[in-house]
Parts: C-alpha cells; sequence; structure tokens
C-alpha cells in the first residue's frame, strides 16, 4: 500500500475494532470495549511518558516490585492508569500486571464469557531516563470460571484471543493481532486518534541483523555464543535498544532475530513468559515469523505454573530464528 493510499484509507483503530467485530457472526462487543480501553490507556500513558523531565515523573519510587525490580515513578502511574481504566469496563473478570504480585479481581461474577488481561505496563522503563524507546505489552484470553484468579489465568500463549504492544518513541505506536494478522496504528498527535499505517503486516523473513544484550555473552550456553561467531563472521549487524517492545518492533518492520538467553544471573532468561513473551509470540506468528523458548519448545505452547515466571526468548523472521536454533540443538 502507498504512503497516498494509506491516507485515503483514514481508518482509525476504533473504525478498526468496530469492523472486526462486525466480521465476527457471534461478537457481544465485550472483547471492542476492552481494546478501546486499551487505547485510552496508551494515550493518558503517552501522555505521561511525552512529559518526562517537565512533571515529576522520573526516577525511582523507592519500592521493589515482585521480579525484585526498582520500580520507577512511571512504571507506577503507567499501572494505575491501565488497572483504573480496565476495572471499569464490564468485560473484564482479571487483570495482572507484572507490577503487581498478586492478579486483582474485577467485579463480583465467575463468568466464561469475560477475559483476563495481562499486562507488563511500561516495558524497558531504563530507558526512560534517557528517552529512550519505552511500551506497553498486553495479552488477553478468556475467563475460566470455577477456578481461582491464577488458575484462570494460567493458560499457554495459544489461547490468547488478543495481543498487542504500544511503543512510546518517537512515535505513538499501537500494534495489534486479534487472531487474524497484525495491525498496526500511529498516533495521530493533531487529532488524538491512533491511525492505521499497514493492516496484516508481515515480517521479512530473513535479515542479517540479531538483537540481545551481549554483555551477557561470556555467560551464554554454547550454542548462543557459537551462533554468534557465525553470525559475525557472516556480515551480521548487532542492535539491541534495551526494550523487548522496541526490538520487537523493529523486528517486525526489518526482519532479524531477537533473543534473551538464559545467563548465570537470569538461568531461565529475564523475560515474562505471560506478559513480555506470549503476546509478542503471538503478534510474531500472526505475522509469519517465529518464537520460540529453545529448540524444541514454541513459546506458546509453554504451559504457565506462575504468573510472573520467565522463558529464555528466540523470536523474529523464521529463516533467522532456524539459523539460531541449529546451533542449539
Ligand atoms: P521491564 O522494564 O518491564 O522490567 O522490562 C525490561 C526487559 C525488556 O524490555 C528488555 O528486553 C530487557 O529487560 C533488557 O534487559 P537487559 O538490560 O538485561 O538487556
Ligand atoms: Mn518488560
Ligand atoms: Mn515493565
Amino acid at each position: 500500500m502507498s504512503v497516498s493510499d494509506r491516507h485515503k484509507e483514514t481508518i482509525t483503530l476504533q473504525s478498526h475494532i468496530l469492523g472486526s467485530e462486525a466480521r465476527q457472526e457471534n461478537a457481544t462487543g465485550t472483547l471492542s470495549w476492552i481494546l478501546s480501553a486499551l487505547s485510552i490507556s496508551a494515550k493518558m500513558i503517552a501522555a505521561s511518558v511525552r512529559r518526562a523531565r517537565l512533571d515529576d515523573v522520573l526516577g525511582e519510587v523507592g519500592n521493589e516490585n515482585v521480579q525484585g525490580e526498582a520500580q520507577q515513578k512511571l512504571d507506577v502511574i503507567a499501572n494505575d492508569i491501565l488497572l483504573r481504566i480496565l476495572a471499569a469496563r464490564e468485560g473484564v473478570a482479571i487483570v495482572a500486571s507484572e507490577e503487581n504480585e498478586e492478579p486483582v479481581i474485577i467485579g463480583e461474577e465467575d463468568d466464561d464469557q469475560k477475559y483476563c488481561i495481562l499486562f507488563d505496563p511500561l516495558d524497558g522503563s531504563s530507558n526512560l531516563d534517557v528517552c529512550g524507546g519505552v511500551g506497553t505489552i498486553f495479552s488477553i484470553m478468556r475467563n475460566r470460571s470455577g477456578l481461582s484468579a491464577k488458575d484462570s489465568l494460567l493458560q499457554p500463549g495459544f489461547e490468547q484471543v488478543a495481543a498487542g504492544y504500544i511503543l512510546y518513541g518517537s512515535s505513538t505506536i499501537f500494534t495489534l493481532t486479534v487472531g487474524d494478522g497484525v495491525d498496526m496504528f500511529v498516533l495521530d498527535p493533531a487529532i488524538g486518534a491512533f491511525m492505521r499505517v499497514e493492516t496484516n503486516l508481515k515480517i521479512p523473513q530473513s535479515n542479517k541483523s540479531y538483537s540481545l544484550n551481549e554483555g551477557n555473552r561470556l555467560s551464554f550456553p554454547e550454542g548462543y555464543k557459537n551462533y554468534l561467531h557465525w553470525a559475525q563472521s557472516n556480515g551480521y549487524s548487532a542492535r539491541y535498544a534495551g526494550a523487548m517492545v522496541a526490538d520487537v518492533h523493529r523486528i517486525l518492520l526489518k526482519g532479524g532475530v531477537f533473543m534473551y538467553p538464559p545467563t548465570v544471573k537470569a538461568p531461565v532468561g529475564k523475560l515474562r513468559l505471560m506478559y513480555e513473551a506470549n503476546p509478542m509470540a503471538m503478534l510474531v506468528e500472526q505475522a509469519g515469523g517465529k518464537a520460540m523458548c529453545d529448540s524444541q519448545m514454541p513459546i506458546q505452547k509453554v504451559q504457565p505454573t506462575d504468573i510472573h515466571q520467565r522463558v529464555p526468548v528466540i523470536m523474529g523472521s523464521t529463516a533467522e530464528v532456524d539459523k539460531v536454533l541449529k546451533f542449539l540443538q
């Protein structure tokens, strides 16, 4: 689609959501209502991120989250915005966040027609101090009634009904899948609406580019070290923003492979399965790429046992992921 065609289209995220709902025979509108809550939250978080250093929103709060990581003020602001807006939507049963040890149950009645939403309110928050890209990641699944909140949430990634991220970068991007491809929207600050810029986005099938924290190289398992040696002998470039949202966004558009391998400090990797790896894996696979946690196991097949558990991550263009997997076998 050419740039002028895109402008002719003028589809906002809201109209896109309504259009998808109209195509689903049994749609009740509940999911649309939740996606619209995420879109409002994204605009509010973007407004806070954009005022960093003007308002007192930078720096640490002085607390640690459940992961033992220092919470930044904006982690807390973004988390509060999402919790407050999602809690007011009827179709939301349970919300779980990186920043809360326990899931939050919304409303009294336990209903299979409702949804569970897991999110990383602000991903890559250490980039905030230097005006680097940060994001929000979300995963939506059906509620399973009759179970505790935790048990209802513990579903593998292939059960996600929708997933996406918002990247607060040089522009604000909303990338969404509801299981029928990937669509991308850019916030037009002049009118306050997310405008569709890509529909049925496909990840380039290869690109000589890898993305990982190479500072940890000495403690990577041997296979990753061998892959890096091979890639560097074959003209690959390294690109690493240090925020999964920014790194995976680049890979969706340009191709390549993003990894967070096991290290001595993080023996099963650093990234969280349910609100980082799974939603990004769904997006990457819906865009025709591949997302694995080792040479055998697709991320979305991992049966979670804890909402905050971690997994190794290898995702991106299918051909590039396969090259890494060959070295891991
Ligand atoms: P968060 O800010 O939500 O804790 O996530 C940070 C994650 C992820 O965004 C990024 O890919 C990774 O941490 C970077 O870790 P290193 O600094 O160890 O490379
Ligand atoms: Mn994160
Ligand atoms: Mn975070």
